[in-house]
């Protein structure tokens, strides 16, 4: 039987972005033709500061529309701070997808892997492996408030948390089904109750009631504060943590920190329903530090397309996806790694050496 094309919208944006992003392609073009997936490519320039200064505007009018018609949005990185402002490009483009796209699921996932030093001592493979998920809508991130008197004396700032029974319940909904879909199905939830004192003792009841509904999952809770230390302490405890935007925000960077390099850490923001597209792109932004030097290491992006096979149900493919990130990690060889990783292989010769490991593994 024909299988209906994955539709993937390419945004490459800018710096780095560009560079890696055909890696990424690539990889999922190799894995698509060994496991007869059909996957529909479509480069878009858009979302990118050299778009941005043709057009005025980061996006076409039309955008929404454009990018609706696809199941997924593979994205590179935005943002060239020196040129335009940070809040106009990444405003502009990719947070106007997460929220126009409601794609209020944020997964990362947190996970040491052979050939990749955890800044942790002692800490092997194995050691750390779970899931970050953030609620990406609301919460914290809310633009209710405002500035009344500026500039005077009697100056005061505003901002809302807003949570919403809808808003959390799915986001827990959704981290329930992931820990229960884990073998060790164990759930932690970020709280500060006890000194957040009304919304978060709601969070907290809103997680009661969910687990109900989920008798086999092992459920905990760790106020933020602590619940970072136990990151860098204890890593291993961890299974899948939820937490509310600002939480999960903190959180989703500093596990995928505690696992090694930026450059190899994946994300997805999802809209689980699928009346939207999903958008799956690295962690690392545009780094123009390095971006036009060709050493940008291409892990995050083929990190993140691996999510993107795992989200849409194609798990055998997914797997040796990440099996061939992980071999060629394992070789830890000095000419192949980027510099990020102690190397001095460049985005083509470690982008080249996962596509032939793709090859070569079946
Ligand atoms: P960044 O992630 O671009 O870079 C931080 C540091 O990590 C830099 O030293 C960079 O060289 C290094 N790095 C990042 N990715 C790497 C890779 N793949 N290989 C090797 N080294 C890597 O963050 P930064 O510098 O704060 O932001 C630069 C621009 O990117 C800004 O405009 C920022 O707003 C934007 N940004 C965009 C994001 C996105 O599109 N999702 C996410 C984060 C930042
Ligand atoms: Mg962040």
């Amino acid at each position: 039987m024909a299988q209906k094309a994955l539709r993937i919208a390419v945004i490459p944006g800018d710096g780095i972005g560009v560079e890696v992003t055909p890696y990424g392609v690539r990889c999922l073009e190799a894995i698509g033709e060994i496991y007869g997936i059909p996957l529909h490519f479509e480069e878009f320039e858009f979302a990118s500061v050299p778009y941005y200064k043709k057009h005025g505007d980061m996006l076409p009018k039309d955008w929404k529309t454009v990018l609706s018609q696809f199941d997924a949005i593979y994205f590179g990185a935005v943002g060239m701070p020196d040129e335009v402002p940070d809040e106009v490009t990444l405003w502009g483009s990719l947070i106007k997808f997460r929220r126009e796209f409601d794609q209020y699921v944020n997964l990362r996932p947190c996970r040491l892997i052979e050939g990749v030093r955890s800044p942790l001592a002692g800490r092997k493979p194995g050691d750390i492996d779970f899931w970050i998920v953030r609620e990406n809508t609301e919460g914290e991130y809310s633009s209710i408030g405002g500035k009344i008197f500026e500039g005077t004396d009697r100056e005061i700032v505003m901002q809302e948390t807003v949570m919403t029974r809808f808003g959390v319940d799915r986001v827990l909904k959704y981290a329930f089904d992931l820990a229960q879909s884990r073998p060790r199905k164990r759930l932690t939830s970020a709280t500060k109750s006890n000194g957040i004192n009304t919304t978060m003792p709601w969070w907290d009841s809103r997680v009661r009631e969910m687990a109900e509904k989920y008798p086999d999952v092992n459920v905990d809770k760790y106020h933020i504060d602590i619940l970072t230390a136990h990151f860098v302490q204890k890593p291993n405890i961890f299974d899948v943590v939820v937490g509310s935007n600002l939480f999960g925000d903190i959180l989703s960077d500093l596990g995928p920190a505690c696992t090694g390099t930026i450059g190899i850490a994946p994300s997805a923001n999802i809209n689980p329903e699928g009346k939207f597209p999903s958008l799956f792109e690295p962690v690392h932004g545009s780094a123009p530090d390095i971006a036009g030097q060709g050493i940008a290491n291409p892990i995050g992006m083929i990190w993140a397309g691996q999510m993107l096979l795992q989200h849409f149900g194609h798990t055998e493919a997914a797997e040796v996806l990440l099996k061939a990130v992980e071999n060629v990690l394992a070789r830890s060889e000095p000419d192949v790694l980027t510099a990020d990783m102690g190397g001095r292989g460049s985005t083509k010769i470690l982008g080249e050496a996962i596509i032939a490991e793709i090859k070569a593994i079946r």
